[in-house]
């Protein structure tokens, strides 16, 4: 096993012209899917209007990486958590966006020697989620299933097993699907029934469920989740409430989801040999941080940085929205999304020892299992 992995080095440094770097990778690569929170350009190679983009100002004002601040497709000032929970793994932020890499021709050497992400914002677990403006989660796996194709192409599938065991699955999503029910309800006029919330539950873990095994079929062996955040109290549901107050009914919504979750989760991984999962609980962190903003040094946890309207959450980030001065001291970049400091607190919180937001261990003991004990 050592004499492949050794060999595997030595090929992907032959293929990009490679020389070992100043960080230390605590894994050869990673993959993400998910939704916005985690989008880094993909729905930026997507046709239409209604798709949610963020390729305009003041999207990206303050972005660090390569290229310097310009909209990137990432909702946010900054980097996004994706980014963070990627520099907490060694790399200089998340891996690319799959059509961009498509588009350049850069898929194969790039999911070999950094990974690559699916991640597309107005994404959900189901496939009706947004329907025709993103990338649904079942169409993410696909993608991923054709690039270990490709990859199996070029190096063979012995050593890509060995890569892809190794490497770290990153995914978030959900939040989506709540919101198109919510909203659906809102529309029939009906309150919702604890029956009619057991059935999307239901429909929503079950394919939840069929997504990890898929990846597990394919070779994921540490997977990474971030639950659904705060939904009730971003600005754009605050907005509706004559106080400004967070919706209580929402973040119930999200926080029953969140517990089907865990239990799924727990019965999942006896039942995949090898399987390692840590669960973040991006919604407590969340919790904790707005009941305390101060304690963090941020001033504003309830407006957006970039909008228009009632706390700024009444329309999208746009190039003619207010844009705040703070922008360290805000944890909503928009709307809906987190700014480039609140998502960085997040992403540290999934690493860092007490696992007081991850369960049963943290980002950074899941990166340290070797992949070759999870291979059955
Ligand atoms: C559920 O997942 C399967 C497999 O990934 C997919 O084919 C199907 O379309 C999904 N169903 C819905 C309702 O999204
Ligand atoms: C929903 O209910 C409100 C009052 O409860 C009513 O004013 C409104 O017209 C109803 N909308 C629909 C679509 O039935
Ligand atoms: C938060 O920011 C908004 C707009 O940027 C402002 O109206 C509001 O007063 C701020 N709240 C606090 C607590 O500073």
């Amino acid at each position: 096993m050592k004499g492949v992995v050794a060999g595997l080095v030595m090929v992907l440094s032959a293929l990009a012209g490679f020389r070992p770097g100043k960080t230390a990778r605590a894994v050869p690569a990673i993959y993400v899917l998910g939704d916005s929170s985690l989008d880094v350009g993909n729905n930026n190679y997507l046709p239409g209007n209604s798709v949610p983009r963020a390729n305009k100002p003041f999207h990206g004002v303050d972005f660090p990486g390569p290229g310097g601040p310009r909209p990137t497709g990432r909702f946010s000032n900054g980097y996004n958590v994706a980014d963070f929970i990627a520099k907490n793994l060694g790399f200089e932020g998340s891996p690319p966006a799959y059509l961009s890499l498509k588009a350049h021709r850069r898929l194969i050497g790039t999911a070999l020697l950094r990974g690559v992400s699916y991640a597309s914002a107005g994404a959900g677990i189901l496939d009706s989620t947004g329907a025709g403006n993103n990338i649904p989660l079942s169409k993410q796996v696909q993608y991923f299933h054709s690039t270990r194709a490709a990859m199996e192409a070029k190096l063979g599938s012995a050593v890509v097993s060995d890569l892809l065991a190794e490497s770290f699955f990153l995914i978030g999503i959900g939040s989506n699907d709540l919101i198109q029910f919510a909203m659906a309800q809102q529309a029939k006029n009906k309150s919702t029934t604890q029956s009619d919330v057991a059935t999307l539950y239901g429909s929503l873990i079950s394919n939840y469920s069929a997504t990890i095994t898929d990846l597990y079929m394919m070779g994921a062996r540490k997977i990474g989740i971030i639950n659904v955040g705060l939904s009730g109290c971003i600005p754009m549901v605050r907005a509706h409430d004559a106080t400004g107050a967070c919706n209580d009914g929402t973040n119930e919504l999200a926080a029953g989801f969140n517990g089907a979750l865990e239990s799924f989760l727990a019965d999942l991984a006896p039942r995949l040999p090898g399987l390692a999962c840590s669960l973040a609980d991006g919604f407590a962190h969340r919790q904790a941080l707005i009941a305390d903003p101060q304690a963090q040094g941020f001033v504003n946890a309830t407006s957006a940085c970039c909008g228009s309207g009632r706390l700024g959450g009444e329309a999208r980030c746009l190039p003619t929205s207010n844009l705040c001065g703070d922008r360290g001291g805000y944890v909503y970049w928009d709307w809906v999304h987190a700014t480039q400091r609140a998502a960085e607190m997040a992403a540290e919180a999934f690493f860092h020892d007490p696992a007081q937001f991850t369960m049963p261990l943290t980002f950074k003991h899941l990166a340290e299992k070797k992949g070759a004990d999870l291979m059955e």
